[in-house]
This record gives structure tokens, C-alpha cells and sequence, in this order.
């Protein structure tokens, strides 16, 4: 196999069944990364637990969002992927981090503000060093590139700043500063056609749907709102379908739709079935992958810890280099 060029590293809170938003912003560039790189994907059940009202569905959340990786083309034999809480190290690592991490810098956070904001009746400690513990993720498996979306890169940045305090405190060059990557697509519009597609605003279309309730959740999708009958022509510029036949579609079809649209050749239903019928499509080989591995649920899992007992080898270097580093007791 040819060299790689170094490892990335990335992660997911554990959200179960995914949707094209997490395709496309996320999953597919997963994919793409395994041929240049060594990756290490993982599912943080620990930052999940900042968020969560509940935790009964932690578990299944996993696993579900393990099997669509899967699915999805993430190769555990070459990628690492693994769940945060097995491998525990990460954990004494956010400690050791937080020792160099200015309270003040955490707070001002527009992420954290935003979180605050969000649930005003549980602002956890946990909350407060979510950046941390993220940032120990990250220097734990000494990345050199993190695959984030736009809204996460305030955080590769804020990695990168502690891991340079930490080295400039303790005299050593073990943590390493990563480069952020922004993934292509940062964000993917929901079928409200107006947020970012997410689970917890039910505007998602769920990558594992039958084609049948693809087709169905399509047909709610909103398009251009100035359209108001069939007769009306569109606009695609402000149309989410049309945004989503540019992805789907062949060249030949959405430059039909284009045109089609801005004259009312074609309408709103028609243009949605079209992009169902692709969507489905492109989902067929992903669908069938997914059907089979759900045979074996096991499989999943020893996959999972198979990844996190690789995760911990490099783990237990980095934390060992830390605790020297910093003069701690061997
Ligand atoms: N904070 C990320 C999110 O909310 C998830 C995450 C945790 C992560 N650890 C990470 C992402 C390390 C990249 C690298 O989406």
C-alpha cells in the first residue's frame, strides 16, 4: 500500500440513524480520506452526554450510527473507528489539558454561549469543557488534520492553542498542532428548506428510509416559496431540491430542470420525484450494504472495540509522553 500521508482524526456525537446532511457534510468526506490517509473516526459518546435530557438511547444511537458508516464505505480494517469512552485515556488527557486552559477562553466561546443559551436549565461543568475534551481527543492520537464542518473549526483552532501552552509550559514537543479541514459541503439545508438539515428539527431525510419513504419525505421538501401554483414559473436559484439535483442528478437533467423550472415547464412535484428517483438510486448500493451488516449485530460491535483496542495503543503513548513531560510520578 502506498504511504499515507499522516492521520486524521474526527468525530461524531452519537446521533443514530443519519441523514444526507451527515452524508454530505461528513460521511462521504470520511470515505474519501481513507485513500490519502490514516484515519481514526470516532463516535463520542462523552461529549454526547453534555446535551442529553436522557441517555436510554445512547446505545442504540451507537450502533446505528456505526452501522451507516459501515455502510457507508468507512474500512475498519485499515480505519480505526471506535467509541470515545473505550478508550479512557482521553479522559486523564482532558485533565492534564485543563491545567493549561484559561477558564475565560472557554467561556467566551461562541459555541459555548450558544449551548448556554440552548439549555439555560443544565449549564454542566461538562459544557464548559466540551473544547477540552475535544481538543484532548484530537492530541491524544496525535492528528495532523481534523475533517470539521465550519462550525467546528473555532475548536481545531482553540486544539491548537492549548497544545502549543502545553508545550511551551512543559518544555516538550509531545502534542501536536493539527490543521483544520473544512469538509466540502459545509452545510446542507433541511426539507423546511431553510435550516441546516438536522434530526432534532425533523427536517432530515434519513439515508437508511425504504425508497418508498425517501419518496415521501422528498414531497415535503419546500422549494422556491414565491412560487405559489404550477402555472408560476420558479426560481432554482432559491430552491433546495434544485440545490439537491446538483448533487444527484446527471448534468443533463439538472440543466433540464433549470430551464424547465424558470419557465413552468415543469413543477414542483415532478422536480421532487425526479430527485427522489436519483436519491434512491445513488442510496441503492449503500441501502443493500447497510441490510447485510444488520444481519450480524455483533459484528458491529466487536468492530468497535477491535477499534478501540488500536485506539488505545496510540493512546497509552501520548498520555505516557504527557505525564512525563509535565514531571507527574511514573
Ligand atoms: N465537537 C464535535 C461536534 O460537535 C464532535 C467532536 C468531538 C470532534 N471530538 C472531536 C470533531 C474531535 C472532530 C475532532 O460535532
Amino acid at each position: 500500500m502506498a504511504q499515507k500521508k499522516g492521520r486524521v482524526f474526527s468525530g461524531a456525537r452519537p446521533t443514530g440513524r443519519q441523514h444526507l446532511g451527515n452524508y454530505l457534510g461528513a460521511i462521504k468526506n470520511y470515505v474519501a480520506l481513507q485513500d490519502d490517509y490514516d484515519c481514526v473516526y470516532c463516535i463520542v459518546d462523552l461529549h454526547a452526554l453534555t446535551t442529553l435530557d436522557t441517555t436510554l438511547e445512547i446505545r442504540e444511537n451507537t450502533y446505528e450510527m456505526a452501522l451507516d458508516w459501515l455502510a457507508a464505505g468507512i474500512r475498519p480494517e485499515e480505519t480505526i473507528m471506535f467509541i470515545q469512552s473505550h478508550v479512557p485515556q482521553v479522559t486523564e488527557l482532558h485533565l492534564l489539558l485543563s491545567m493549561v486552559t484559561p477558564l475565560g477562553k472557554l467561556t467566551d466561546l461562541p459555541t459555548f454561549k450558544e449551548k448556554a443559551r440552548m439549555q439555560p436549565h443544565n449549564i454542566n461543568y461538562g459544557l464548559v469543557g466540551y473544547p477540552v475534551l475535544m481538543a484532548a481527543d484530537i492530541l491524544l492520537y496525535k492528528a495532523d488534520i481534523v475533517p470539521v464542518g465550519i462550525d467546528q473549526a473555532s475548536h481545531v483552532e482553540f486544539t491548537r492553542e492549548i497544545a502549543r501552552s502545553f508545550n511551551y509550559r512543559y518544555k516538550t514537543d509531545t502534542l501536536k498542532e493539527p490543521q483544520v479541514k473544512h469538509t466540502e459541503i459545509p452545510k446542507v439545508i433541511g426539507t423546511d428548506g431553510q435550516n441546516k438539515m438536522s434530526k432534532s428539527l425533523d427536517n432530515h431525510i434519513e439515508l437508511a428510509l425504504t425508497p418508498q419513504e425517501t419518496v415521501q419525505r422528498v414531497m415535503t421538501m419546500v422549494t422556491d416559496p414565491q412560487r405559489k401554483t404550477r402555472q408560476d414559473p420558479g426560481n432554482p436559484d432559491v430552491c433546495n431540491v434544485f440545490s439537491m439535483h446538483k448533487i444527484f442528478s446527471s448534468p443533463q437533467e439538472v440543466e433540464m430542470v433549470n430551464i424547465e423550472c424558470r419557465r413552468a415547464g415543469i413543477g414542483c412535484v415532478d422536480c421532487k420525484k425526479l430527485f427522489a428517483k436519483n436519491l434512491n438510486t445513488s442510496l441503492e448500493p449503500f441501502r443493500s450494504r447497510r441490510n447485510e451488516l444488520a444481519k450480524n449485530p455483533q459484528d458491529i460491535w466487536d468492530i468497535l472495540h477491535d477499534g478501540a483496542r488500536r485506539a488505545s495503543q496510540i493512546a497509552k503513548v501520548t498520555l505516557q509522553e504527557a505525564r512525563q513531560a509535565i514531571g507527574l510520578p511514573d
